[in-house]
């Protein structure tokens, strides 16, 4: 056994002949924050879309605790409620309360107790900083604050590793921290995370790991005080640079 969460191995992923991940292999262990990195197209959705076998993919394996995903759909589902996922546009359901959107997973795929589903609806609202709009509609929230309630709904389900792709690239720019402050809490509460983010400095200060992708390859995959101030490869260097300059 290694103490591995998630392992990607050889991974390999095509639409048609256009090959969109390039023999990709990295893991994560318990209690890493991994951020990805990388330009529009370098295929970093693709990837984690594959880490929770919304893709399937075409060569290559990922393991959970060393064991390889099967696609039946009740191992997948299984799967899933460890694996959890905050996408961009948040997914809330809209004519749902806060309240009844964070009770969604944990009632119906968990099958928990109505008690159950409340009280870790309640301990992650607040976690997230969202007690006090427990019965508000998605509608009448803000985009941050609609980010927080998928958050919370999503770590309902004790999720061991929480996939987050590009969380705040759909909210106002003054949104953006408090997202952000939320996702650190959860890095310094010892969550496992697998974060899509163009958020560099984000990336540099919370990131246990940070993985540079570029073009299907995971061209680097470091500590971030090595990747951002002393990249190895000149792809991460022009990425790094371009970055700083716009
Ligand atoms: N379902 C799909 N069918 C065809 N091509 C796709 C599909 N999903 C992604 N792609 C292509 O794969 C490449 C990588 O996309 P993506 O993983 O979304 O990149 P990123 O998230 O890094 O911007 C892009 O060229 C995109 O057009
Ligand atoms: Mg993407």
């Amino acid at each position: 056994m290694s103490d591995a969460i998630i392992k990607v191995e050889s991974l390999r992923k095509s639409f048609g002949d256009h090959e969109v991940l390039k023999k990709i292999d990295f893991e994560i262990k318990k209690g890493e924050v991994i951020c990805i990195i990388g330009s529009s197209g370098s295929g970093k959705s693709t990837l984690l879309r594959c880490i929770n076998h919304l893709e399937t993919p075409t060569e290559g394996e990922i393991l959970f605790h060393d064991v390889p995903i099967k696609n039946t759909g009740r191992a997948l589902s299984e799967y899933r409620t460890k694996v959890g996922m905050v996408f961009q546009s948040f997914n809330l359901f809209n004519n749902m309360t806060v309240f009844d959107n964070c009770m969604s997973g944990t009632k119906k795929v968990l099958h928990l107790e109505k008690e159950e589903c409340k009280s870790r609806a309640i301990t992650h609202l607040k976690q997230v900083g969202m007690a006090p709009y427990i019965h508000a509609k998605p509608s009448q929230l803000s985009g941050g604050q609609k980010q927080r309630v998928a958050i919370a709904r999503a770590l309902c389900m004790n999720p061991e590793v929480l996939l987050f792709d590009e969380p705040t690239s759909a909210l106002d720019p003054e949104m953006v921290g408090e997202v952000l402050n939320v996702m650190k809490k959860l890095a310094s509460e010892g969550l496992t995370m697998i974060i899509v983010t163009h958020e560099m400095e984000f990336a540099k200060n919370v990131s246990t790991r940070t993985i540079f992708m570029d073009d299907g390859y995971v061209v680097e995959d470091d500590i971030p005080q090595n990747l951002f101030t002393n990249p190895k490869n000149p792809r991460t260097r022009e990425f790094l640079k371009r970055y700083m300059e716009s």
